[in-house]
């Protein structure tokens, strides 16, 4: 493996935006375990004093983003808006974020190596059907292109990881809220989600991240975060009810019948100025219905990543971290 001197370590510093989200917490403590310095970028200080040292500050702030990258080697930019929020949030925070921080390395620290949490949701947005797809999968999709903009013009140091659906513990808010729906029997599946489920289990996503930050060969490179799979969404979930001790959920509707009220719901919703995330949705219908094959094998075997946890052995271990913890669903 061609991972950078093993003796620099203690003097190379991972910085990492959006460290107090699920996958932030998981790569500070991977990185800190592993002899790295983590500075994380925080927009408040967490409850808990961390292992990491951070500094405040923010994605929409640009004077912020230059402290932050003057004092790191790596920026894992993992921070965006991910849960439900205005198109205004996403464009704010997760484009026009993205394309200050890429400023601000260029002007501040352009030996740093950035790499840029994507997402499959921007793979699959086309550009000329916007209003299939979520806000969301929109400002990943832009934010990707700034990425390499400032790849191709300014010879940015960037790397781009595009995961898929990830779970594992730290999860505190996707599967509690699916076992929530099992255990009250309402959870309808929607057709197109039988084969290909595009998972990562959250430990094989973060040696993809290790990699990507440590690994020379990783440079201007693309992955895609997923791991092969041939089952579908729908496996996940009925395993999921076999897990928790749920009915395992049996009617499956096309899509082509739930998406026209799903994409109704979401303009009455922002037209009445509700704030929350419509019952019907086009992101849960879009889970639902997910059938996702593209991988960056070639890219994969170049750097030895190979996700080894497989959706039963992954729901176990997520199941028996939620009850340790007394996360209840
Ligand atoms: N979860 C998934 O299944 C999934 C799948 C594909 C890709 N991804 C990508 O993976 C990354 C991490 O996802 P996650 O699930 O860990 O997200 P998360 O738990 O929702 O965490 C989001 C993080 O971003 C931070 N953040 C939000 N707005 C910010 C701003 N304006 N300035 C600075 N920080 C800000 C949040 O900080 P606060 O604590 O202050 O809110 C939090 O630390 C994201 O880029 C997401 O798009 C996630």
């Amino acid at each position: 493996m061609a991972t950078d001197d093993s003796q620099g370590r203690q003097h190379q510093v991972i910085g990492i935006t959006g460290v107090t989200g699920m996958l932030g917490c998981a790569l500070a403590e991977m990185f800190t375990e592993r002899g790295y310095q983590v500075l994380g970028l925080v927009r408040s200080a967490p409850a808990d004093k961390p292992a990491y040292r951070h500094i405040t500050g923010d994605l929409t702030d640009a004077q912020s983003l230059a402290l932050f990258v003057a004092q790191i080697d790596v920026c894992v930019h993992l921070a965006a808006q991910v849960s439900h929020g205005g198109r205004q949030q996403y464009k704010s925070v997760n484009i026009d974020g993205t394309q200050k921080l890429c400023d601000a390395i260029r002007s501040y620290n352009p030996a740093c190596r950035l790499v840029n949490c994507s997402s499959i949701a921007a793979l699959r947005f086309n550009p000329a059907l916007p209003f299939l797809a979520t806000p969301y999968a929109r400002s990943k999709f832009y934010a990707n292109r700034i990425v390499e903009r400032y790849r191709r013009q300014f010879d940015l140091r960037t790397v781009t990881i595009s995961p898929g659906l990830i779970y594992g513990p730290g999860d505190e808010r996707f599967l509690p809220a699916v076992i929530r729906r099992l255990k009250q029997g309402s959870v309808t599946l929607v057709s197109g989600g039988e084969r290909h489920a595009p998972l990562i289990y959250i430990d094989d996503l973060a040696e993809l991240f290790f990699l990507a930050a440590t690994d020379s060969r990783a440079v201007g490179e693309d992955y895609i975060g997923v791991r092969s799979e041939t089952l579908g969404i729908h496996e996940f979930i009925r395993q999921l009810a076999r897990q928790v001790g749920a009915e395992e959920p049996r009617r499956i509707l096309p899509k082509s019948v739930v998406f026209p009220p799903a994409l109704m719901m979401e303009w009455i919703y922002r037209l009445s100025g509700r704030g929350k995330e419509p019952p019907l949705s086009k992101r849960a219908v879009d889970i639902l219905s997910i059938n996702f094959k593209q991988t960056s094998g070639d890219a994969n075997k170049r750097l030895d990543w190979q996700p080894a946890i497989g959706m039963e052995e992954g729901l176990r271990r997520y199941l028996d971290w939620a009850r340790e913890r007394g996360i209840s669903a």
